[in-house]
């Protein structure tokens, strides 16, 4: 959205839900969703730093210490970059559940980090918004891990190499490509679902998932869905963490019977994701998905059918 004239009092930014891993990419693969998102506004306020952060839409639940805020870390480091001695008051708006796996605090960090660079002018580029986002990221999953966070800031579907800075990859994605999503009424707190997978896989797994996510990217530049079919599957994380989610199997083995090319966690869950080609597909995945999980553990769930959003991070208003 083009800006007015005259100096800038507020920024409002939405950044989108993602869907991290997708399989065989643990911390280097991840895709934008079109909803649900987050949204934060900064406005310059009077002192200097972060005067003040207010939460909606989290039930009382994410800490307004700026020092605890993924948004509030994530612009503080914009304000740490670019030195500037400007105050602002920080809102954010929840909108994608909490511990979901589907990269809410990477959303709320990329909104922050984006809406206090375009507030201060200070055109940082999307590298260096990374960077301030991954500080907020850090604080919530105890690891540094760009996966949520870079296709938030820059769509589309993104492998990032790990390192600093980190490198984002932007990959292609078949036309026809549908994401189903369902996420279940329960949490799974991404350190939890990080401590419990140790620090050593066995070789066999390694040669398994970087084939796996060697043939990923193949498939995806090639629109070959026979190839993303049978790699985009998980042989490293995904067997651990599946205790976590009652009644995962069956609910994966349900988006594939309604037809989805793929299905597996989305992060460290307990959303589970299904890739699907085209709409239809999508929508019977999801009420499979949907379906299985009531029928196997009696838990209700929400669903979201939603193609790969090609933008990222927008912003919505300037003022
Ligand atoms: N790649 C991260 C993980 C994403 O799987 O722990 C967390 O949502």
């Amino acid at each position: 959205m083009p800006r007015g004239d005259g100096p800038l009092r507020s920024v409002r930014v939405f950044a989108p839900a993602s869907v991290s891993n997708l399989g065989c990419g643990f911390d280097i693969f991840g895709l934008a969703l079109e909803r649900p998102g987050d949204e934060v506004v900064v406005r310059m306020a009077e002192g200097s730093g972060i005067v003040a952060v207010s939460v909606s839409g989290d039930g009382g639940r994410v800490p307004t210490d700026p020092e605890r805020n993924a948004a509030a870390l994530a612009v503080q480091g914009v304000l740490d970059r670019t030195g500037s001695e400007a105050g602002v008051g920080i809102e954010v708006r929840k909108g994608i559940p909490l511990a979901s796996g589907l990269g809410g605090s990477a959303a709320s960090a990329v909104a922050g980090a984006v809406a206090a660079d375009a507030l201060l002018g200070s055109g940082l580029d999307r590298t260096a918004l990374l960077e301030c986002a991954m500080i907020g990221e850090r604080k919530g999953s105890g690891a540094d891990h760009a996966d949520n966070a870079a296709p938030s800031l820059a769509g589309g579907f993104v492998l990032v190499l790990p390192g600093r800075p980190p490198e984002m990859v932007a990959l292609p994605t078949p036309g026809d490509l549908m994401v189903a999503i369902v996420h279940p009424a329960m949490e799974v707190e991404t350190r939890r679902a990080r401590t419990i997978l140790g620090d050593t896989i066995p070789l066999e797994a390694g040669v398994e998932q970087w084939g796996n996510a060697a043939g990923l990217v193949a498939g995806l530049m090639r629109s070959d869905w026979d190839l993303i079919a049978r790699c985009m599957r998980d042989a490293v994380a995904e067997p651990v963490r599946a205790r976590l989610v009652p009644g995962f199997e069956q609910v994966r083995d349900s988006a594939l019977a309604a037809g989805a090319v793929a299905a597996g966690l989305s992060g460290s869950g307990p959303t589970i994701f299904a890739i699907c080609r085209g709409r239809k597909a999508a929508e019977a995945a999801a009420l499979g998905m949907s379906g299985a999980f009531r029928d196997e553990v009696d838990v209700e769930s929400d669903i979201v059918v939603s193609s790969v959003n090609p933008e990222g991070a927008r912003i919505l208003e300037w003022s």
